[in-house]
């Protein structure tokens, strides 16, 4: 029987347990990723493990989140990252040199390699066939000290692609085609592994733009196999010598299959408040719009921006509309700037903004209250832009420019012809904004410059031996991570501080939880379903930990922030009947009587008691051999600092 790429890669790096779809797999991790927004608690906790220098084949720190320097916070944490990446061993990818993932795919992206990346979008390097997770910072800090990463072994979907796109259908449009049909839930515990004649006809970057935002069907990661255009796409970047051709056997058995013909696609569009809400630009009718954002770790690549400069080419902006473009890299806004095409952007009246994720997580560019803004980004949960009451469509490059010059929502196969865009046979090599780490003999003499803003991980301790505390909060389904953590201008800074940062927990939906839970001691949190979907945000686990939550119980977990639960030493636990979810109210006390010799003997199955009621109900506690000990150590620091020793 033949075998799936995925299968194949993860096999390769196999270092703990057996491959067993639904079973915990241990792999070994050859590249890491981390961003400014949770690479501060990353390296703070790589620098907690004690392992001097990073055990990777590659490891970059990226700034490109908290990039406005309102206070000195953000000036501060770049510092802290600079220098820790300098001494152990990691190449400092400086702000302004781009948005993690697209400099990643440019400048480092191995076929066949393993990356995980303290970022949900890491799996954009799947574009040209890496194994790329997103994973919390922890984990990164654990696989940079050479510690295995452990995923529940993934169910593989093949989605065959047909066809060839029609002008000005997109690759955007395309994964809108996967979330519509698979929603935000339906990859979860699965990567999503693309095949057929289809994916000839793709580029690398419009691939990337597809595996990125497989990150919003909950999927481990999507991949692509690696053929001649990967190699085209290496050797324009310099470094053909890194490719290899992979794919998956002709035999191969999927667990799911998908079709998707290029040819019958349309131009889509994800509605407020979620990626999957897909409908076409005919079913949404005319919807006139107030901001165009272009850019973001799915839609910022120099093939999307030429694209772009083509519409916008001897135009100007619909008075009624602002619009913001923000190249994903320097090297894609060196190679505008050289080809003239970002003469043609400002002439256009765009608004240039820096090379970084900027207004995808809410770092400027608020819409106006109520504003309807066309986003070429990959998430528009309630409140991300920044702007409570804005409304975020998601949608190709194409179509956000063509609606910019027209004021509305427009199809953007009414421009007619499209011109074959091709990528240059060489980009801009310039890596002079990706500062090397020192030698090894040498890293005594690099000092860890550590601002007020850099505070310490938060305390934690070994797993109680009953948990019995109230319930600080009760919430519904679909919880994101930006309900539990917001992000945005404000709080983005806060994220290297965590009694600070904690303040603003569940803001969104609660504001008195931080005091409450604070002055609790010790609580539990009650959800729905989808619990924790969104970012791999681990400041949405570390913040509760710091106010003392023991337990999240739910209706169901998204698959990183359970994982990043269970790092910061908190239980996570699921209703086995969802209807007992009514039967606890906010303010019940709850005990969970000798959990922790539960947990210890491996029993899924505890009854919680709510003592307010008197009602028994039966909670699944599912912890495997390693997530156990985890769990019992009272985190995943204490856990690798102890296996360390
Ligand atoms: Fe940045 Fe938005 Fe991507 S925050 S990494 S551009 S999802």
């Amino acid at each position: 029987m033949g075998l799936t790429l995925t299968e194949k890669i993860l096999r390769a790096h196999l270092v703990d347990g057996e491959y067993v779809k639904g079973q915990e797999i241990g792999i070994r991790i050859d590249q890491t990723l981390t961003q400014d927004a949770t690479g501060t608690m990353a390296y703070l906790e790589f620098e907690a493990i004690g392992v001097p220098r990073v055990k990777t084949e590659r490891s970059v720190a990226y700034i490109d989140h908290n990039t406005l320097q309102n206070g000195f916070e953000n000036a501060d944490d770049h510092r802290f990252i600079g220098s820790v990446a300098r001494k152990h061993g990691i190449y400092f990818s400086r702000p302004g040199n781009g948005i993690c993932h697209q400099v990643h795919l440019e400048r480092f992206g191995i076929p066949g390699k393993t990356l995980i990346g303290s970022d949900s979008h890491t799996p954009t390097g799947g574009g040209i066939g890496m194994i790329a997770i997103g994973a919390g910072g922890l984990d990164v800090a654990v696989a940079m000290g050479g510690g295995a990463y452990y995923i529940t072994c993934p169910k593989v979907v093949k989605v065959e692609l047909t066809g060839k796109l029609r002008p000005w259908v997109a690759a955007k449009d395309v994964i809108l085609e996967v979330l519509r049909r698979m929603s935000v839930k339906g990859g979860v515990g699965k990567v999503i592994e693309y095949c057929g004649e289809g994916v000839k006809t793709l580029s690398v970057p419009e691939r990337a733009t597809i595996t990125n935002m497989g990150a919003e069907l909950g999927a481990t990661t999507s991949i692509f196999p690696s053929d001649e255009i990967t190699k085209q796409f290496l050797k324009a970047q310099k470094r053909e010598e890194v490719w290899t051709p992979l794919a998956a056997d002709p035999d191969a058995v999927y667990d799911e299959e998908l079709q998707i013909n290029l040819s019958e696609l349309v131009p889509l569009a994800a509605c407020p408040h979620s990626p999957d809400n897909v409908k076409s630009v005919e079913e949404i009718g005319r919807l006139k719009i107030d901001q165009v954002c272009i850019g973001s770790c799915t839609n910022s690549s120099l093939l999307d921006m030429l694209k772009v400069a083509h519409i916008l080419k001897g135009k100007t902006v619909n008075p009624d509309v602002s619009l913001a473009i923000a190249p994903g890299s320097k090297q894609v806004l060196n190679m505008l700037a050289q080809n003239g095409a970002l003469s043609i952007l400002i002439d256009a009246g765009a608004r240039i903004l820096e090379s970084a994720c900027g207004p995808c997580i809410g770092m400027g560019q608020s819409p106006n209250s109520k504003g309807i803004s066309l986003r070429t980004f990959n998430r528009n949960f309630e409140g991300r832009s920044g702007t409570k009451d804005g409304q975020i469509y998601l949608v190709s490059p194409e179509m956000a420019a063509v609606s910019a010059l027209t004021g509305y929502l427009t199809d953007p196969r009414e421009l007619g012809d499209m011109p074959d865009f091709q990528l240059p046979e060489e980009f801009i090599i310039n890596d002079n904004m990706v500062v090397p780490p020192v030698d090894e003999a040498d890293m005594d003499s690099v000092e860890i410059l550590r601002g007020p803003n850099i505070k310490p991980y938060p305390e934690t301790s070994p797993l109680l031996e009953t948990i019995d505390a109230p319930v600080s909060l009760k919430v519904g389904d679909n919880i994101t991570t930006d309900h539990i953590m917001p992000a945005g201008a404000k709080i983005l800074p806060l994220r290297s501080n965590i009694p600070k940062i904690s303040q603003h927990c569940f803001a969104v939906c609660d504001e008195s939880f931080p005091e409450r839970a604070k002055s609790l001691g010790k609580s539990i949190i009650v959800g729905g379903s989808n619990y924790g979907q969104g970012s791999s945000r681990e400041h949405a686990a570390l913040a509760p930990l710091y106010l003392g939550v023991k337990a999240v119980l739910v209706k169901s977990f998204a698959r990183i922030h359970r994982a990043n639960l269970i790092n910061a030493g908190i239980l996570p636990l699921t209703f086995v009947n969802e209807a007992d979810y009514d039967n606890i109210s906010q303010g019940d006390e709850l005990v969970l009587a000798d959990i922790r010799k539960a947990v210890e003997a491996g029993k899924s199955e505890i009854t919680v008691l709510n003592k307010t009621n008197g009602k028994e109900i039966p909670v699944l506690c599912e912890l495997s051999g390693r997530t156990k000990d985890i769990m019992l150590a009272g985190g995943l620091l204490d856990f690798t600092r102890e296996s360390m020793k």
